[in-house]
């Protein structure tokens, strides 16, 4: 990703009343050094992000994202993010989104390792070309995580519901997934449930009606996938959170990755097990979620 533009954050307090938070924003050349060294964010990924898609600078679900930023932060223990801030921040970085689609990243870190206080900003830059995994699909090899569905609950210091910025695992998931022959992972629990991809959320079509497994399972509650429930409900068709055994993988007839910037990639296989598909509900999510507004 080569990011285009910066916007460095002094981020306000949950209670600040201002309206106007421009003088909390300094733009950041992208290609110029921004952190210091005791930047708690590049020691230990130890903060939280968004990524937020936008067309034509319409940001997409930018309510759910930061919702999400400040459940991440509670489960943290990051001071309360201000969301007015932020939702000026990320107003004034889609003013500068190139054509086309792009991707919006919010960052919002410990800050240095003498306690000052957090460090935030926000990138912005082109998004890659996914023609490819929206058309033909993607292969999915399906890799334990570890930890089994109820891990969220009894060890909460995992951090398994926050969109921490240590993201190191699920980089080295997709890196197994392609040494396996496959495009992407898909997580399951030692108790042989499905969970999520790296990087996406799961949805999966079994039996007629559009499943994805309930963020209790100790993962992100993806905005994609929120806002293709509520097109497929627009569109009459049945949805619901459950949890999915991994032997349902069987009976999938079609199945998505969903996220923000790539949108719904359909899968192709699973565990070389091919997967029928659905070309013509595929496009048409996609088209919908590219045409989202808010
Ligand atoms: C682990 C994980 N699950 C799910 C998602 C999908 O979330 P969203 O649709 O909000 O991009 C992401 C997005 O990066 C993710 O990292």
């Amino acid at each position: 990703m080569s990011w285009r533009h910066a916007l460095l954050i002094v981020p306000a307090a949950s209670d600040d009343a201002r309206t106007d938070f421009g003088s909390t924003f300094a733009e950041h050349d992208p290609g110029a050094p921004a952190l210091l060294l005791g930047e708690l964010s590049a020691q230990r990924g130890d903060g939280v992000f968004e990524t937020l898609g936008a067309l034509d600078g319409t940001p997409h679900q930018v309510e759910a994202h930061l919702e999400r930023l400040a459940r991440s932060a509670a489960l943290m223990d990051l001071p309360v993010p201000h969301l007015g801030q932020w939702r000026q921040a990320i107003a004034r970085a889609a003013a500068s989104c190139p054509p086309g689609e792009a991707t919006i990243k919010l960052v919002l870190s410990r800050g240095l390792d003498d306690g000052r206080a957090p460090t935030a900003w926000i990138s912005v830059g082109q998004a890659p070309d996914f023609t490819a995994a929206r058309t033909d699909g993607i292969r999915l090899v399906t890799l334990d995580r570890g930890v089994d569905r109820d891990a969220a609950t009894r060890a909460p210091w995992l951090m398994l519901g926050a969109k921490t910025l240590s993201y190191a695992v699920n980089m080295a998931a997709l890196r197994e997934a392609r040494r396996r022959g496959a495009d992407d992972a898909l997580f399951v629990s030692s108790d042989g449930f499905v969970l999520e991809a790296p990087t996406a959320t799961a949805l999966l079509r079994i039996d007629g009606v559009y499943v994805t497994p309930p963020a209790s399972s100790g993962i992100l509650h993806g905005t994609t996938q929120l806002s293709a429930f509520a097109w497929l409900e627009a569109q009459g068709m049945p949805v619901r959170y459950r949890d999915v055994r991994v032997g349902e993988l069987g009976r999938v007839d079609a199945m998505w990755l969903l996220s923000s910037v790539r949108l719904a990639a359909p899968v192709r296989a699973v565990d070389a097990r091919p997967v029928v598909g659905d070309a013509a509900l595929t496009a048409a999510l996609n088209a919908a979620l590219l045409a989202r507004t808010s």
